[in-house]
């Protein structure tokens, strides 16, 4: 897919990877929900039985250009979550988690209960062989911060498969686009590419949208691929790219990389920066979960980590 190779390209997903071979190591799939949303050249309502077919023809091209030793996840809403697990089973993809990112900024109702969900299906190609970085994902435990319990797996714990930690991208926030009617957030995105992907991979997002997952990809050292059926999208994607790659983030001590993995840790942990570097022992805790996700030879000092933290906050 040299061709492809950290662009986002204008089109249909299905033409545009039809004829691939297998490129990607990790794919990630946000397509339009079928309830109605307002996109620029998507009508997101069409007949249930038209939308079951296409979710068959996407899913089935995704499933050509992943590397037989890839994952793939596909976020949906509930009524259609049904027919994305069948569908991946026909297809002989394998169920690794079925993930509830939960969010409390759900839509209002009076006569049912607030949505407040989407699912994101993990699945991959070989049930056995796949690229899995549980130290990349790992937080503190209650064990470690609140119990002082020696028994505590030093290396901190899996996040379980309800996160609750990934708030929507609302008006408010920096990162939010503001062009794009449904935006992931940066951090959620992080978390699948550090855990099923390596530096160096090639991640493919076929409904591209916002550019989130090539954004995040290009700041987690992994190639891209976007596709997105909106010339208008592509062309902010393309901006958005573009400042991404004109900002130098680094301080004395920590390059790009590690400050964006304190970030996500801090998020990922749903502990306040501030909070952070005002407790000694937390500070401690913190730094060596830090070392845990890095995974490098590098020695990492509380003083150091301390400065990161505080440059952060600001
Ligand atoms: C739910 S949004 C994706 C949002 C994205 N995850 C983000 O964080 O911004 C779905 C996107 O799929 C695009 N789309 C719809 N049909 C498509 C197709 N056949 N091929 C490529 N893109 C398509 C829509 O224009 C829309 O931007």
């Amino acid at each position: 897919m040299p061709k492809f190779l950290n662009k986002v390209i204008c089109g249909d997903c299905i033409e545009v990877l039809a004829n691939a071979k297998p490129f990607a190591d990790l794919i990630f799939a946000d397509p339009p929900f079928n309830i109605g949303y307002k996109y620029d050249k998507y009508y997101d309502k069409v007949k249930k039985k038209n939308y079951i077919a296409w979710t068959k023809d996407w899913m089935a091209v995704c499933k050509k250009v992943l590397k037989p030793h890839g994952s793939f996840y596909i976020a949906i809403g509930d009524e259609y979550a049904a027919n994305v697990k069948i569908i991946a089973d026909e297809l002989g993809l394998f169920m690794r988690n079925w993930i509830i990112w939960h969010y409390t900024f759900g839509q209002q109702t009076k006569k049912k209960f607030a949505r407040a969900h989407t699912h994101i299906f993990y699945f991959v190609n070989d049930k056995k062989k796949f690229t899995f970085n549980d130290y990349a994902v790992r937080v503190p435990s209650d064990r470690q911060l609140i119990y002082n319990d020696r028994r505590a797996n030093p290396k901190g714990k899996m996040p379980n498969d309800v996160w609750d930690e990934f708030p929507r991208v609302c008006g408010t926030f920096k990162e939010r686009q503001g062009w794009h009617p449904c935006q992931m957030p940066e951090s959620l995105l992080t978390r699948i590419t550090a855990v099923s992907s390596n530096p160096g991979d090639c991640v493919l997002d076929p409904f591209s949208g916002s550019g989130t997952t090539t954004a995040v990809a290009y700041q987690s050292g992994r190639n891209y691929v976007g596709v997105e059926i909106s010339q208008k999208y592509v062309e902010n994607t393309e901006k958005r790219l573009a400042e991404l790659k004109k900002q130098q983030f680094s301080n004395l001590f920590l390059n790009a990389a590690e400050l964006n993995e304190l970030k996500r840790l801090s998020t990922d942990t749903k502990i306040p920066l501030r909070e952070i570097t005002a407790d000694k022992k937390l500070l401690k805790q913190f730094t060596n979960q830090f070392a845990v996700r890095m995974n490098n030879q590098k020695q990492y000092g509380t003083k150091q980590i301390m400065t990161a933290l505080e440059d952060l906050a600001d």
